[in-house]
């Protein structure tokens, strides 16, 4: 175990299961919206109060594609880039928000843990399209100076906080 992290959250949520390990899926799923990811230091803590193997936990983990072991920002922006988002311009949209804050398709979060940018196949509102979303919020009809507008928005609300 890792003395420099605080396990009181990954406790609660475990403590909250009644530490059963059916309630494994639930809680990764609340440790990761508390931290915005899975750290690698709650593997073995869980290991412990659930009675399951490292390893056990560390596959559910692998398996779900929702589920990330990397940080991610405080705002996850996803932008959508299915068939409906694509043809009305999703492409400018994304490369406009990843030169605003230095990011691109090998590096998705910012140094200062503050952006996560992904793309999404489709955000199930192609009526919408083109469509992103700031930690799950749809923002419809986006363009390239919506977005940056709208970067500028978070980066106040940061520069607020
Ligand atoms: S294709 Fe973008 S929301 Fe469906």
């Amino acid at each position: 175990m890792n003395a420099q992290f605080d396990y009181a959250v990954v406790d609660q949520i475990v403590e909250a299961h009644d530490c059963k390990q059916s309630g494994i899926i639930a809680i990764l799923q609340e440790i990761q919206e508390h931290y915005h990811y899975l750290p690698r230091d709650i593997f073995p803590r869980l290991a412990e109060k659930l009675d399951m193997s490292e390893a056990e936990i560390y596959s559910v983990a692998t398996f779900y594609e929702n589920f990330s072991l990397e940080p991610k920002g405080k705002y996850v922006i996803k932008i959508c880039d299915g068939t409906a988002c694509h043809v009305r311009r999703s492409v400018p949209i994304l490369e406009r928000i990843r030169a605003e804050l230095g990011l691109s398709a090998s590096k998705h979060t910012t140094d200062d843990l503050m952006f996560t940018v992904e793309t999404v196949s489709c955000l199930g509102a192609c009526g919408l399209a083109p469509v992103l979303t700031v930690n799950d919020i749809v923002h419809p009809a986006m363009t390239p100076d919506k977005a940056s507008a709208l970067l500028k928005e978070l980066k106040e609300e940061i520069a607020n906080a």
